[in-house]
């Protein structure tokens, strides 16, 4: 299985690039990887020969194929592989009082749960909760948002959710008693003019390009005239970047977002209208997850295999340097469906 973890370095080289191989490499490693060295291996400058390689293959012509091959894997599978891993797993580093699995805001000195509150009470102000209003949130994870929608208006009835995670549904139906179906929002059918708001946070980054447009009419459709659509997400900030999406493929198998360009021209086309468009810095949350993953190493080797450990111990450094590297961008947006 060792030999063999190391004849597939060259060839997965070939096939999707240096960094891919990589991080495949060390992830298949028997022993939990050194978090000190995981962290810097991924995320250090490399000289720039290696930096040419890493960025230059596979070769332009070659990288529509590549992207095609990738995006056969099942979407839905993708999301459960990522997300059904073990709530009690998600815990070890999560936020204690939400359990948010998306970028929170951090001023100097707080620690995760006030980054996540900081993020929450901003995203509230944008969603702006009336009580009776029916409140959609796509791509709910464990509820995070929902629960702070309820703390505002004090209300629960009118909020639903969608998940592609059984785990996250079983966690909400069980411990939050939210309406949240298990459904893709992707090819879901809405109901006209039945939503005041409908929401997202980081959940968009799994839907194609070439799903967004028929999307977007649906959920234009589903919102009442006056609605709003907010969404928290990050973006390609360039549309031919091939090395990080590939690596995005470990971990997040069927999925490939859109650049900055395509979704502003699709909200449009839509017939949104643009109200706000912000954008925050992933980097510390990331960095604050891993330490977490870290110091609760030995619960977390007790729910899940070396393997599954070693990939997010090198999932949240490899998306640091997306970041870091601004091959992405974290945005939040609210986008308003007129009056006729
Ligand atoms: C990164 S988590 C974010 C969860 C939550 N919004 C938060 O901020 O903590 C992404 C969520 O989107 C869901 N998701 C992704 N694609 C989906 C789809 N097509 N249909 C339904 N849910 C989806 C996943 O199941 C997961 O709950």
């Amino acid at each position: 299985m060792q030999i063999l973890r190391h004849v597939l370095v060259p060839v997965e080289a070939a096939v999707y690039g240096v960094s891919y191989a990589f991080l495949q490499n060390i992830i298949r490693s028997p022993t939990p990887l050194d978090p000190e060295w995981t962290w810097h291996a991924v995320t250090k400058d490399m000289p720039r020969g290696t930096d040419w390689i890493r960025m230059g293959w596979p070769l332009k012509p070659l990288r529509p194929l590549v992207i095609r091959a990738k995006m056969r894997q099942d979407h839905v599978l993708g999301i459960s592989a990522h997300y059904d891993v073990s709530n009690d797993f998600y815990k070890l580093f999560l936020d204690k009082k939400y359990m948010f699995y998306s970028c929170a805001d951090f001023k100097p000195g707080d620690t995760l749960e006030q980054a996540q509150q900081n993020k929450a009470d901003f995203i509230l102000n944008l969603i702006d909760p009336q009580p009776g209003e029916k409140i959609m949130e796509l791509g709910c994870g464990w509820g995070s948002m929902l629960r702070r929608i309820e703390e505002a208006t004090g209300e629960k009835d009118n909020l639903y959710g969608l998940t592609l995670s059984r785990e996250q549904k079983a966690y909400n139906d069980q411990d939050n008693r939210f309406h949240v179906d298990f459904d893709n929002f992707i090819t879901r059918e809405y109901e006209p003019e039945k939503f005041d708001k409908i929401y997202s946070i980081g959940a968009w980054e799994h839907v194609r390009q070439d799903e967004i447009p028929q999307l977007l009419r649906k959920l234009h459709r589903a919102l009442k005239p006056g609605g709003r659509l907010v969404k928290h997400f990050f973006l390609r900030a360039n549309d031919d970047v091939i090395g990080p999406v590939a690596c995005s493929q470990i971990y997040f198998p069927g999925s490939m977002g859109a650049s900055y360009r395509f979704h502003s021209k699709a909200w449009e086309d839509a017939g949104f209208r643009i109200a706000h468009c912000s954008v925050h810095d992933y980097r510390p949350t990331l960095r604050a997850w891993f330490d977490r993953l870290v110091q609760h190493k030995e619960e977390a080797l007790k729910l899940v295999n070396v393997q599954t450990y070693n990939r997010y111990l090198t999932f949240f450094p490899a998306s640091w340097r997306y970041f870091n590297d601004r091959y992405g961008v974290v945005t939040r947006w609210v986008l308003e469906k007129q009056h006729p």
